[in-house]
């Protein structure tokens, strides 16, 4: 963790942190290295050389919700490279780049911060709604690849991405790894108000899963978690290889799920094996922990490191 820890830290360091950032607490950094190294074993694989013979012509990286570029941990004031940055600064490092921001402020300050991680300008920030210009991204990559290899980011604070939309990006992709953010209390709160009668959220929730709201909900009560339902959702769109990585804010409270899955190609098992590392590697870790570890690295320590 330390090193890793030490890694988020490094690529925060490579650009200017006066400008906007996203602001959130310490646990955020799991979801940053799950990015990293996560990118780091699927660019191994997409840019070997074999997979030029396979007939593979890009590994590309897209970012639904991309932020400002980095993250300031609002527990310790540390700055760490954010979501897009942690990915194309893997060290095996990727093609091209699509990283949509819907916010003006943060699109633009992640151009700024894109232009000097990527200085071959091997990248495109879409200032809009991923759900609205879906289309639009998928036709970029498609002008430069005929057969990409893709990976796909998708952290909404909420219920922000629509299934519909997810469902196109895996249609346009044979070869298209997807890392999602799900927020399972947030589906529960949202299916709370509905049990309520507060149908003003419907749409939010039968946009985020492609479904009628009743059979959701009827699911939820026979005991299916939003974050099982999720990961079966993500299975019927052939990616069945994955894993489920809880993200923890302090003891067992889970602030959200970070799925991880794969179709079952060429490097498929070094995939699903990335996501069982990450999995077990936070088993034991928190907020706290994260805090600890980062106060120990910048020599603010005065607690034990666990
Ligand atoms: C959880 S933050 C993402 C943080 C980023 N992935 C990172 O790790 O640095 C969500 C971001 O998505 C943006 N956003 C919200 N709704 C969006 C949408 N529909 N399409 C694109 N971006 C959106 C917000 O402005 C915010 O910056």
């Amino acid at each position: 963790m330390r090193e890793r820890l030490q890694i988020l830290l490094d690529i925060g360091k490579k650009v200017p942190n006066e400008d906007l950032t996203n602001d959130y607490g310490s646990y955020t950094a799991m979801k940053l290295i799950s990015v990293n190294y996560y990118s780091a074993v699927f660019s191994g694989v997409a840019r070997h050389p074999n997979r030029k013979l396979e007939g593979f012509d890009g590994a590309v990286y897209i970012d639904l919700f991309a932020g400002a570029g980095l993250v300031k941990l609002s527990d310790t004031g540390d700055y760490v490279g954010g979501s897009t940055l942690c990915a194309l600064s893997n060290s095996k490092g990727f093609d091209f780049c699509v990283a949509i921001e819907k916010s003006k402020e943060r699109a633009s300050v992640l151009e700024k911060r894109l232009s000097i991680i990527s200085p071959d300008g091997q990248f495109r920030v879409i200032n809009d709604d991923c759900n609205e210009c879906i289309d639009q991204a998928i036709s970029i990559i498609k002008e430069k690849y005929q057969k990409p290899i893709v990976l796909a980011f998708v952290d909404p604070e909420g219920m922000e991405i629509r299934w519909n939309t997810l469902k196109k990006l895996s249609d346009a992709f044979f070869s298209c790894d997807f890392m999602i953010n799900v927020s399972s209390s947030g589906s529960l709160r949202v299916a709370g108000k509905l049990k309520k009668g507060m149908d003003e959220v419907k749409e939010t929730f039968s946009d985020y899963w492609g479904e009628d709201a009743e059979v959701v909900l009827s699911e939820f009560a026979e005991g299916k978690t939003p974050e099982t339902k999720y990961g079966e959702k993500i299975g019927t769109l052939g990616r069945r290889v994955g894993d489920i990585i809880p993200i923890r804010d302090n003891g067992n409270n889970i602030v959200y799920y970070l799925l991880g899955y794969t179709r079952m190609t060429a490097g498929g098992s070094q995939y699903a094996s990335a996501f069982k590392t990450l999995n077990d590697r936070f088993r034991n870790m928190d907020r706290t922990a994260v805090t600890n570890i980062l106060n120990h690295i910048n020599a603010r320590g005065t607690g034990p490191l666990f």
